[in-house]
């Protein structure tokens, strides 16, 4: 069972992708961290994540794992070493949207991902991303596509910066998600929208366990209905 999470930044999908993998017992894939290390890559070799042809030739001297465990996180390391919270950072972020937007990014990341699915086995596994239910598991029986207004999206990720004590402006988040977002929804190579056949979930107005209670209320009605 492939359960894909889609949606803009700052919508949930992390804290929900990682609840219903732990209640379900499901290997988690977050396919961003992958961007997230491409980016990391560029900005510590110095490659501006913009330049096409530099980020390729960076691509093909690279090696990026990513593996994922039942119950556990996701590891990715490039060049052998494991990154966490150096993925997280702002500079990281507004590379990551950029390197996102280049094709061969996303050409070179897409068996990646798919290798995660394949390890992952029984019962299943739960992605989140831009692009799960469109590109990357088109066949996944179960696609969510969440969404919230970008005032209470960027009011969730302040809260978290701020929790994290990192400082930070509210109005200064909202224009970095939005100028993220613009980038994402726009791009002409798999811009971030619904799938056709995806659940579309207002985040906005439902607390994590009501979001959480509602997908896996319908993982479970999909995994009977296959058996
Ligand atoms: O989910 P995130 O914030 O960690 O993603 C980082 C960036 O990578 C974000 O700007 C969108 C991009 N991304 C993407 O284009 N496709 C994915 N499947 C996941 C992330």
């Amino acid at each position: 069972m492939i359960v894909a999470i889609d949606g803009p930044s700052g919508v949930g999908k992390s804290t929900v992708a990682k609840l219903i993998a732990a209640r379900l017992g499901y290997t988690y894939l977050d396919s961003g961290a992958l961007y997230r290390a491409v980016a990391w890559k560029a900005l510590t070799a110095g490659t501006d994540p913009a330049d096409s042809d530099a980020i390729r030739r960076l691509c093909a001297t690279t090696k990026l794992t990513a593996s994922s465990t039942v119950g556990g996180g996701m590891v990715v390391e490039v060049d052998g070493q494991v990154l966490g919270d150096e993925l997280r950072t702002p500079e990281v972020s507004r590379a990551a949207s950029q390197v996102a937007a280049l094709p061969q990014v996303r050409a070179w990341l897409l068996p990646i991902q798919q290798n995660v699915a394949r390890q992952a086995g029984a019962p299943g596994l739960v992605a989140e991303g831009r692009d799960m239910g469109t590109r990357v598991f088109p066949q996944a029986p179960v696609k969510f596509f969440l969404e919230a207004s970008s005032a209470e999206r960027a009011r969730r990720r302040h809260a978290e910066f701020v929790g994290a004590g990192q400082v930070a402006e509210l109005a200064e988040t909202q224009r970095e998600l939005e100028a993220r977002d613009g980038r994402d929804r726009t791009r002409t190579s798999a811009p971030l929208t619904a799938a056709p056949d995806a659940v579309i979930i207002d985040t906005g107005r439902l607390t994590i366990e009501e979001v959480v209670e509602r997908m896996v209320r319908l993982i479970e009605r999909k995994t009977a209905a296959r058996r």
